[in-house]
């Protein structure tokens, strides 16, 4: 299904597939109001170490649990799929969880209001696929997005990424491999074997699921200049 976001961006994916529970219901109108961000200056951002930005958290098992494990650090999630932002919720009100933000729509609108240069992480895991050909520029890694997040990263900020998708995976190591952004990012990749401690990774609904074999990327930003064309 292809929706409008909340904050008007085309955006290609599901927005809704079920009603809410009564406790979901609830807490859209209780603890969403207090939680809802329509840009990055909505944020007072001195009581926090690090900024981390989630993008599809999709039911948010994966910025649950990295809040829960680094209560100094603050978490953007943006999502667009109402189901997802209301699981959560749940999480967020089950746990006492203080240290997130959500920005209900396109994560591509959000990052335009990012300064340069504030973010520790960014976390891109398990993507939309968009596996045809005359999709693939519906995928939410294009060249436009890597240098948009790269000027948003501090210097030494990492980007993680996670795809199980035999397609995505190769897009992935492309794009990060050309010229432009090779001398950038510090590139890590790992697969199911040598996967980071979920400690420091936490596992989200789709890794959980996924069936074939999963490539995790960490791309670290080097260098001395905050911005790339
Ligand atoms: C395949 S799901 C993965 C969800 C989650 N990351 C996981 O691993 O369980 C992809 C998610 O990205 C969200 N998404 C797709 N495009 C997006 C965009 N432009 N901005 C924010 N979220 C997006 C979708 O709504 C969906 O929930």
């Amino acid at each position: 299904m292809e929706g409008v976001t909340s904050f008007g961006e085309k955006f290609y994916g599901r927005i809704k597939t079920r009603n809410l529970t009564n406790k979901q219901e609830l807490l859209y109108k209780t603890l969403m109001p207090e939680l809802e961000i329509e840009s990055f200056t909505d944020i007072n951002i001195s009581n926090f170490a690090g900024i981390y930005l989630e993008i599809g958290f999709g039911g948010g098992e994966h910025v649950a649990q990295m809040a829960m494990n680094n209560h100094e650090d603050l978490f953007i999630g943006c999502e667009p799929f109402v189901n997802g932002i209301a699981s959560l919720l749940v999480k967020i009100d089950a746990n006492n969880i203080k240290n997130i933000r959500i920005y209900p729509g396109d994560a591509r609108t959000f990052i335009r209001s990012i300064p340069d240069g504030v973010l520790s992480g960014v976390f891109l895991l398990f993507p939309d696929p968009w596996p045809k050909r005359k999709h693939i520029k519906r995928r939410f890694l294009q060249e436009k997005t890597i240098t948009d997040i790269y000027n948003k990263l501090r210097i030494g900020g990492f980007w993680r990424l996670a795809s199980d998708h035999n397609g995505y995976k190769e897009w992935i190591l492309k794009l990060f491999n050309q010229e432009k952004f090779k001398n950038r990012f510090e590139l890590k990749t790992f697969d199911k074997k040598n996967r980071p401690d979920v400690a420091i990774w936490a596992k989200t609904r789709y890794e959980q699921k996924a069936m074939e074999d999963i490539l995790y990327v960490e791309c670290i930003k080097n260098g001395s200049s905050n911005e790339v064309d």
